[in-house]
C-alpha cells in the first residue's frame, strides 16, 4: 500500500485543499463502482471525483463511508435542460446528490457544463454561491467552461470558482485558458488526462518513460502534475490503479517538459464547449437507456 501523503495538496482560492491526485469514476459500471473507489482507496488515493451524470454516487458514497478515513469528494451539477437548470434546479440537484452519497458534507460541487440558453448557468453558479455557505459544501467549482463563461460569472457574483475541469491531456494542453486560470486564481482540473488511452502509444512519451522505467501513462500523469493540475485517472483494472499512483517518485527534467510541450494539437476527444450544447432532453433519454439496461 501506498502513502496517501505523497500527493501534493493545492490550495483552492477558498482555503480548502484538494489532493492533486485523485481517482476518475466517469464510465465506471454502478455495480463495480464500490469494488474499484475501495481499491482506489486502499492503495492510497485520498480524492474521487464523481458525478450526478455517472450514476454512481450512492457506490462511490458507500465505498468512502466504509472507508473511515477523510476523502475529497467531487460531485457535479448536470442538467443540460434549459428551461430547468438554474437557480432552484442547481440546488435541488444538490440535495440530490447529497442525499445519494450519503456523506456529511461534500467537498467539490462543480457546474458539469454551462447551459448557455437564457444564460441559465449564472442562476445555477448564484446558487452555488448560496450553497457554499452551508456546512454541507466546502468548496466551488465549474467544468467545461471557456473564458467567456467563466468571465460572465465572475462579473455577476463577484465569486470567482476554485476549479475550472475542462479535458486536457499532451495533445489538447489548453495553454490559453490555464493562463486565464492562473491569472484568476482558478486550479485546473483535467479531465480525460490520458487522452482516453490515445495518447499512451505517443513515441515520445514512451521514450520519456524508459529513461525512468516509467509507463508513457506515469509520464503523462507526472506531467499533469507538474505543470500544476489536479487530475484524477480512471481505470477499471487494479494493476492500472496501482501503476497511476506510483508517480511520486520521479521528475520530469525542464528538457522532458518542452518536448510534451510540443505535443500539443489541440485535439479533442469530448465536446467543445464554446460550440456544442446538449440537447435538452438528453438527461432523460439517458435515464430511459440506463433503466432498460438493468
Ligand atoms: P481501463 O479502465 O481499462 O484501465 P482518460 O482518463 O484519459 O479518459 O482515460 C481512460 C482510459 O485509459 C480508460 O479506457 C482506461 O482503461 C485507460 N487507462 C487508465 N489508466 C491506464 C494506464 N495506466 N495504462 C493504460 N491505459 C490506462
Amino acid at each position: 500500500m501506498t502513502s496517501a501523503s505523497k500527493v501534493p495538496l493545492i490550495t483552492l482560492n477558498d482555503g480548502t485543499k484538494i489532493p492533486q491526485l485523485g481517482f476518475g469514476v466517469y464510465q465506471i459500471e454502478r455495480n463495480e463502482t464500490y469494488k474499484y473507489v475501495s481499491k482506489a482507496l486502499d492503495v492510497g488515493y485520498s480524492h474521487i471525483d464523481t458525478a450526478q451524470s455517472y450514476a454512481n454516487e450512492k457506490e462511490v458514497g458507500k465505498a468512502v463511508r466504509d472507508y473511515n478515513k477523510y476523502v475529497f469528494v467531487t460531485t457535479k451539477y448536470f442538467n443540460p435542460n434549459a428551461s430547468e437548470h438554474g437557480y432552484e434546479n442547481a440546488k435541488a440537484y444538490f440535495r440530490k446528490s447529497f442525499k445519494t452519497l450519503g456523506l456529511d458534507h461534500i467537498d467539490l460541487y462543480l457546474i458539469h457544463f454551462p447551459v448557455i440558453k437564457n444564460e441559465v448557468y449564472v442562476d445555477a453558479w448564484k446558487a452555488f454561491v448560496e450553497l457554499q455557505k452551508t456546512e454541507k459544501l466546502r468548496s466551488i467549482g465549474v467544468s467545461n467552461f471557456t473564458t467567456t463563461y467563466l468571465k460572465k460569472i465572475i462579473d455577476e457574483t463577484g465569486v470567482t470558482p476554485s476549479v475550472n475541469q475542462v479535458e486536457c491531456h499532451p495533445y489538447l494542453q489548453q495553454n490559453e485558458l490555464r493562463k486565464f486560470h492562473e491569472e484568476h486564481g482558478i486550479v485546473t482540473e483535467s479531465w480525460s488526462p490520458l487522452g482516453r488511452g490515445d495518447v499512451l502509444d505517443d513515441k515520445i512519451l514512451k521514450q520519456i518513460g524508459k529513461k525512468h522505467n516509467k509507463t508513457a501513462a506515469q509520464v503523462v500523469l507526472r506531467w499533469h502534475i507538474q505543470i500544476g493540475n489536479v487530475t484524477f485517472p480512471k481505470s477499471v483494472n487494479t494493476e492500472r490503479i496501482e501503476e497511476n499512483f506510483d508517480i511520486f517518485d520521479f521528475s520530469l527534467s525542464e528538457e522532458e517538459m518542452e518536448s510534451i510541450k510540443k505535443l500539443d494539437k489541440n485535439e479533442r476527444n469530448g465536446p467543445d464547449p464554446a460550440e456544442f450544447q446538449f440537447p435538452d432532453d438528453f438527461l432523460e433519454k439517458r435515464q430511459q437507456e440506463s433503466q432498460a439496461d438493468q
